[in-house]
């Protein structure tokens, strides 16, 4: 079956700026495709590309069976886009903005209003929805945003970095609101800087630099290629640092070419690669606990964004921060 999403050799040249220098990209029905990159990176134009935003200089681009250059019309009515920075108007009530999407798509003001007043339930917006969307909070708006990209059924979504800039509360809830639609059969391609959503919500990963899709594979995958999760423990006894480092390996991550459990006799620490996350630390200090090794210390040490960047390029990715504070002005 073919991708409901396929991008090939897309490129996109700003004056001099190389914005997409060759993107492939396939998304199969049905699954999430998280793309990841810093800032600059491409993911924005990706996604006005194949959203009929925006025409590539080259490469070709077929998005729910449709091709996006020979029928934009076609596939704009196929597709559910929620922006970085919101479609919504801010002098409408959250009801008002989400009916009046229902009348651009064509749909009878008695089925709109319907539509709305689900939608608003389903976002936890329904105390809300006759406020006007300026009251709304930064997570409101996202959620607003995103009710609106949904309001016809669209069995393809794009979401342009849709948790940028929300604390983390605000953040899970919008994961849960994904994961929901996500579940409903929805294939959908997402953008972030976040290493940790991409974990959260897709299948696949691909990582995005300087216009080009620089790695693919699932989270784990990625993971391992930069060194992957390490448990760390500090035990109290040197002389139980052989037995805990025994009992770690049993736990280690094999095969991945990124070595095995390493022991620092003078810090009476050890490093495991791993993968489990919490759920296997648990395991293993109920382990040393039943053979009675004493901890000073430990934790699970996961790879970050900058990590897998520092990985795969060689250089490091720019700060999330940046569009953080941007996007909190
Ligand atoms: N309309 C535009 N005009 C000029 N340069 C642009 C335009 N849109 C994007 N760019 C440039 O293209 C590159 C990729 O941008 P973008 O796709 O927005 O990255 P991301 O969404 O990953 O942050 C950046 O260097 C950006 O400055
Ligand atoms: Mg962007």
């Amino acid at each position: 079956m073919p991708g409901a999403i396929q991008a090939e050799g897309l490129v996109k040249t700003f004056g001099d700026v190389k914005a997409l220098d060759g993107v492939d990209l396939e998304v199969p029905e049905g699954t999430v495709l998280g793309l990841l990159g810093p800032n600059g990176a491409g993911k924005t134009t990706t996604v006005r590309c194949l959203t009929t935003l925006l025409r590539p200089d080259r490469g070709r681009a077929v998005v729910a069976g449709i091709d996006v250059l020979k029928h934009p019309d076609a596939v704009r009515r196929s597709i559910g886009l929620s922006g970085q920075f919101a479609a919504v108007d801010e002098y409408l009530t959250g009801r008002e903005n989400l009916q009046m999407v229902g009348q651009l798509y064509q749909m009878r003001a008695k089925a709109a209003r319907a539509r709305a007043d689900e939608l608003l339930e389903q976002f936890h917006l329904a105390d809300a929805a006759d406020r006007t969307a300026k009251t709304y909070s930064g997570g409101m708006r996202r959620r607003l945003d995103l009710a609106a990209a949904l309001v016809v059924h669209p069995p393809v979504m794009f979401m342009d970095e849709p948790t940028t800039g929300l604390d983390p509360r605000n953040r899970q809830q919008l994961w849960d609101v994904i994961k929901d639609l996500v579940s409903g059969g929805t294939t959908l391609l997402l953008t972030t800087q976040y290493l940790e959503e991409a974990d959260h919500l897709a299948h696949d990963i691909a990582v995005v630099d300087q216009g080009k899709v620089i790695a693919q594979g699932t989270s784990d995958q990625l993971k391992a290629r930069t060194g992957g999760e390490r448990v760390e423990v500090v035990v109290h006894d040197r002389e139980h640092i052989r037995t805990a480092a025994a009992l770690l390996d049993k736990y280690s991550l094999r095969g991945t070419g990124q070595g095995d459990t390493t022991v620092e006799e003078h810090m009476r620490k050890i490093t495991t690669p791993v993968s489990g996350g919490a759920k296997l630390l648990a395991e293993i200090i109920r382990e040393l606990d039943a053979d009675g090794i004493e901890i000073d210390d430990i934790g699970l040490r996961r790879p970050t964004l900058d990590d897998v960047f520092l990985s795969l390029t060689g250089h490091v990715a720019e700060s999330a921060q940046s569009d953080d504070e941007e996007a909190a002005k």
